[in-house]
């Protein structure tokens, strides 16, 4: 496992970690070496974040001058202990003072998030946070710029954000590799039933070899179909592509033929996306037209033997109707890197499905693409704040 790169070279972790350095723990034991490695990494950013928020830290050490300085500075609120990247640029900056939620590992209280935000001029937050209308009242008229680290806007609401004259900036692009990668992986993992796999060889299930014994459905020579085409869906067809697929297939709005072409696809309509498909991956934004568009009439078109993939957000899947798909045989399995709700409770029927594999929404979850979301989140919002174009941001 690559070390953070935003590690210092002294830092416990590398020296246990780095690739220079052989670490005799990873043959032995590990998981103390991936506890250690996560232990490590939370302590360098927990320092981070110390020396990030020390101009709010009025009653420490400051001067009196220094004060009067930062005071002067505009304020921006953070949702979420960002990674190092964007925090670096935003202390770097001295455009703005901030303040941010000390945790990565629960978000912010909403009571606290609306105390926090009060006469704040920009803000920046991640997917777990409803910026609505008792937010954006919360913080009132000072607040000109909003920015999301993540590609995804439906926890914000548009409308209210452009009726305040509020820029908005997100994280499109530095995350498609990430999830285009993740969204293959879980695709293979889900049709060459892995997880039931290395269970049945954990828990004694593997007697001889077998001639039909957990077997799956493979990419060559299949349809590969993708609801929603933009960056991250190309992506993901270029990575599925030297695995043989016959054809790529795609439902939008509307025909997207300059993205179409990269690879090949074929508009189609929405039912023939569903009965041409052996593989259909969804990477539609979730909005009010899209919302649980996957229910049991899709799925009541699919073949039989269809894998479906969803990596975009839970909330454009029915999942009582996904439950009784993948139940009855409707389809053959599902991927999910997300849910409705987010965790999705143990107790969840689809958990209970030998073939639903269910992923805790990490598709974006590499170590560079999270920075590099960190310091486009931050690189927004210092242009927001100059009254400058941002490098993303929403047409609103
Ligand atoms: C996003 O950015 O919207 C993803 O869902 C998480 O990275």
């Amino acid at each position: 496992q690559e070390p953070p790169p935003e590690l210092e070279p002294n830092d416990t972790h590398n020296r246990l970690c780095s690739p220079k350095h052989h670490c005799h723990l990873s043959d032995t034991c590990p998981q103390i070496h991936s506890h250690l490695a996560m232990w490590c990494s939370r302590m360098a950013l927990r320092r981070l974040q110390q020396v990030a928020v020390t101009p709010l830290n009025m009653a420490g050490g400051l001067t009196s001058n220094v004060q009067r300085e930062m005071s002067t500075l505009p304020r921006v609120y953070i949702t979420r202990q960002i990674p190092p990247e964007g925090l670096k640029i935003l202390r770097e900056s001295g455009q703005v003072q901030f303040e941010l939620w000390d945790s990565d590992d629960v978000p912010v209280p909403r009571k606290e998030l609306l105390q926090k935000v009060k006469g704040v001029d920009g803000l920046v937050c991640v997917l777990t946070e409803k910026i609505d209308t008792e937010l954006l009242d919360a913080a009132g008229p000072n607040l000109k710029v909003l920015s999301t680290m993540s590609v995804g806007f439906d926890h914000l609401s548009l409308e209210e954000l452009k009726k305040r004259g509020i820029r908005v900036g997100y994280t499109p692009d530095v995350l498609t590799d990430s999830v285009a990668e993740l969204t293959v992986a879980l695709l293979l993992t889900t049709s060459r039933r892995l997880i039931e796999a290395t269970h049945e060889a954990k828990t004694g299930g593997w007697g001889t070899w077998r001639t039909l014994w957990l077997c799956g459905h493979e990419l060559a020579g299949s349809t590969v179909g993708i609801l929603g085409l933009g960056r991250i869906g190309v992506a993901i067809a270029e990575r599925l592509a030297p695995f043989k697929v016959k054809k790529f297939i795609y439902a939008d709005v509307a025909p997207r033929p300059e993205l179409a072409s990269v690879i090949n696809a074929e508009y189609v309509s929405f039912d023939e996306l569903a009965k041409q498909s052996d593989f259909l991956s969804v990477c539609c934004a979730l909005t009010p037209e899209t919302k649980e568009i996957c229910n049991k009439d899709l799925f009541s078109k699919m073949k039989n033997t269809s894998i479906f993939i969803n990596t975009s957000r839970g909330g454009v899947v029915n999942q009582e109707d996904l439950y009784e798909a993948l139940s009855t045989g409707q389809i053959a399995g599902a991927g999910l890197d997300v849910t409705v709700p987010e965790p999705l409770p143990t107790s969840h029927p689809l958990f209970t499905l030998k073939n639903c594999v269910i992923l805790p929404h990490i598709a974006s979850a590499s170590y560079a693409t999270r920075n590099n979301m960190s310091a486009l989140a931050a690189n927004n919002l210092l242009l927001g704040l100059r009254g400058e174009p941002m490098i993303k941001e929403l047409k609103l």
